[in-house]
């Protein structure tokens, strides 16, 4: 359901680009964190997860998500780039930040911002896979079904969303944007 609302124009301050209409509301994002938060705390009954969240996107999401877990846990960061477009089909990422605390024996529950073509996440999972983590789950906000190019398996979305671009509450256009409380359309082009 898209709402056209306009944005204060100190947003719209670059050439070809724009924000379109708002597709997530922070009461929206707000409400499903809510919901999500109340289900992993049923699904970690007795156990301490440990959730790592990559970075930056998913700085925004994992602070509220861990705030909406009536749980103990624990939380670590990640954070990891492209190593370009040309390699980017193979899903290989580069490690820019590394876990600060081995996640052997732990239950990790990885904090992603948005779930595209999937071969971030499925590299991720591998690689940590082969550090002996207890078990390993997955929660993205954003999951753009379809643009998948590989299968992961996703345990917890917060929203099913179209085949757009889209930027705010963390996620970014060329590190802009990450700011915006709620989660617009980018328009690109004139
Ligand atoms: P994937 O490997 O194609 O699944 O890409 C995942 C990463 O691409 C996410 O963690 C984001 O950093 C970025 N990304 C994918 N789609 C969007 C978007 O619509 N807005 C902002 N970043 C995105």
């Amino acid at each position: 359901m898209l709402e056209e609302r306009t944005v204060d124009n100190k947003w719209q301050g670059r050439a070809n680009e724009s924000i379109g209409p708002v597709l997530l509301q922070s009461q929206a994002i707000r409400d499903r964190i809510g919901e999500l938060g109340a289900r992993i705390k049923e699904d970690y009954k007795g156990k301490t997860p440990h959730l790592v969240a990559i970075l930056k996107g998913a700085s925004i999401f994992h602070a509220d998500l861990v705030r909406s877990i009536e749980l103990e846990l624990s939380y670590d960061f990640m954070a990891v780039g492209s190593y370009g477009k040309l390699a980017k089909s193979s899903g290989e990422v580069r490690i820019l930040k590394d876990l600060d605390e081995s996640p052997e024996g732990k239950d990790v529950l990885l904090v992603e911002d948005i779930v595209d073509t999937g071969l971030t996440l499925h590299y991720l999972v591998q690689s940590l896979k082969t550090r002996s983590p207890k078990s390993l789950k997955i929660v993205a906000l954003l999951n753009k079904p379809s643009r998948r190019e590989i299968d992961v398996a996703v345990d917890y979305i917060g929203f099913d969303i179209p085949d757009e671009f889209v930027v705010g509450y963390g996620l970014d256009y060329d590190q802009r944007y990450r700011n915006l409380p709620d989660i617009y359309i980018l328009r690109l082009g004139k």
